[in-house]
């Protein structure tokens, strides 16, 4: 009998109410169905054009437990492989990246070249008339499609086109990258995990109510040594006008606060306001306010967030239903003086990853839910907040849009109802409070 996971979401939206079984965290046969349904028919990311320079360039990722390179072929095209030699199933890519004209597995020696075709095999008088090297390529993923220099691979051969994928959270993905004319990934990468389910930081990863709070410490002391006020960040929870969490269609979400003011030096902020005039001379004013005068974080199911503010990418994958993997990296503008790069470098180390401010605080609470959930006792998480007024970034429709599309994943007879529209266009959002 086929496992049932009816009944692991409660959407009541007459009586403002939403609730998810802990079940969902921490049962095993979830994680499998997750596998299949909502990482086995999505698009995953994989990674940036700009990480693969030349031809020949490429980097290794591990994509939905699948160790991939994502190179960039001889003729300049960019390529997803899998790395698994069609021969006895070694992978054929030992370093995290580099440049090369050919990989090669150091079991047996097959050789491929970057569109992964098998080019030599040793001794290959070893091999019958049937044999034919055309037929033992590097396998590919069923889709690969990119998006403004975003390369995603999706599993499912008849999913829907990538910018289908994305509906109205194209909007807010042009936002943050109409920033500047050109970006690219910065070298290297965060990688960390936490013993905490994959979910929980889908959840706060967009989560406003939490920042104050867990992030005092950054945002009250750190923002003040560095010669900031709080005052500045407290927008971040107060109801105004263009605070707020939006619910995009099939599971994205984002939500957005006017920015703090971040200390800075007369240079940078000259360069910035350069910055800012060249956007407008472009966009007009109204589409430059809402590109540049909210932070945002942008969530693309199932496990994809823009981070605005501190220019950050990021993605992770259950490695069991109690421990997830994190990689991230810098997308920041391209050709900026080298004070401006470092400063938003700073930016976004300071506060992102195992060595910030923020991203310890959050490991530990995540990995505290993930042990409180040891008490069976306690069935039910509630991501109600803000279900009966109009959302702020600290209230959880955006939780709630991640919900409702992995319950349907995993029980296709729910139907989820938006709990709200989407904002028409994204440049009639009410602009920023008067500085
Ligand atoms: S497993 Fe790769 S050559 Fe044998
Ligand atoms: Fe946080």
């Amino acid at each position: 009998m086929p496992q049932s996971f009816a009944g692991l979401v409660e959407d009541d939206q007459d009586n403002g109410l939403f609730r998810v079984n802990r079940r969902a965290f921490i049962d095993p046969a979830v994680m499998e169905e997750e596998k299949r349904t909502v990482f086995g028919q999505s698009w995953l990311y994989v990674g940036h054009e700009s990480e693969l320079p030349e031809p020949g360039s490429f980097v290794r990722r591990e994509v939905a437990w699948r160790p991939v390179i994502m190179v960039r072929d001889e003729a300049g095209t960019v390529r997803i492989l899998f790395d698994t030699c069609p021969h006895r199933g070694n992978t054929v890519c030992k370093e995290a990246a580099g440049k090369t004209k050919r990989f090669q597995c150091f079991y047996h020696g097959w050789t491929f070249n970057t569109r992964g075709e098998l080019i030599s095999v040793p001794d290959s008088a070893g091999y019958g008339p049937g044999f034919d090297k055309k037929n033992f390529p590097l396998a590919t993923p069923p889709r690969v499609e990119t998006y403004r220099g975003l390369v995603f691979m999706s599993l499912k051969a008849d999913i829907v086109d990538l910018v289908t994928y994305f509906g109205r959270a194209k909007e807010y993905l042009d936002l943050i990258l109409n920033h500047s004319e050109d970006v690219e990934i910065v070298p290297g990468q965060q990688s960390y995990s936490m013993r905490a389910n994959w979910k929980l930081l889908v959840e706060n990863s967009i989560d406003g109510y939490h920042a104050m709070m867990t992030h005092e410490r950054y945002f009250i002391d750190y923002m003040e040594d560095l010669g900031g006020s709080s005052k500045d960040w407290e927008s971040i929870v107060a109801p105004i006008p263009g605070n707020t969490g939006i619910e995009l269609d099939s599971g994205h979400a984002v939500i957005e606060n006017p920015i703090g003011k971040l200390p800075m030096s007369a240079n940078a902020a000259q360069h910035l306001g350069k910055v800012r005039a060249e956007l407008e001379a472009k966009f007009g004013r109204e589409y430059t306010e809402r590109m540049v005068g909210f932070s945002r974080n942008l969530f693309i199911f199932p496990n994809l967030i823009f981070v605005q503010n501190f220019r950050t990418v990021r993605t992770f994958y259950p490695a069991s239903p109690d421990y997830l993997k994190v990689n991230a990296w810098a997308l920041l503008p391209k050709g900026e003086p080298a004070a401006i790069r470092r400063l938003r470098h700073d930016n976004f180390i300071s506060f992102l990853g195992p060595g910030g401010f923020g991203t310890p605080d959050d490991v530990e609470a995540l990995e505290n839910c993930q042990r409180g959930f040891a008490v069976r006792e306690m069935e039910w998480s509630d991501i109600s907040r803000g279900m009966k007024r109009p959302p702020t970034s600290s209230d959880e429709i955006q939780m709630r849009a991640f919900w409702r599309r992995w319950y349907q994943c995993l029980y296709p007879s729910y139907a989820p109802q938006m709990e709200r529209p989407v904002p028409a266009q994204v440049a009639a959002v009410p602009n920023r409070r008067a500085a």
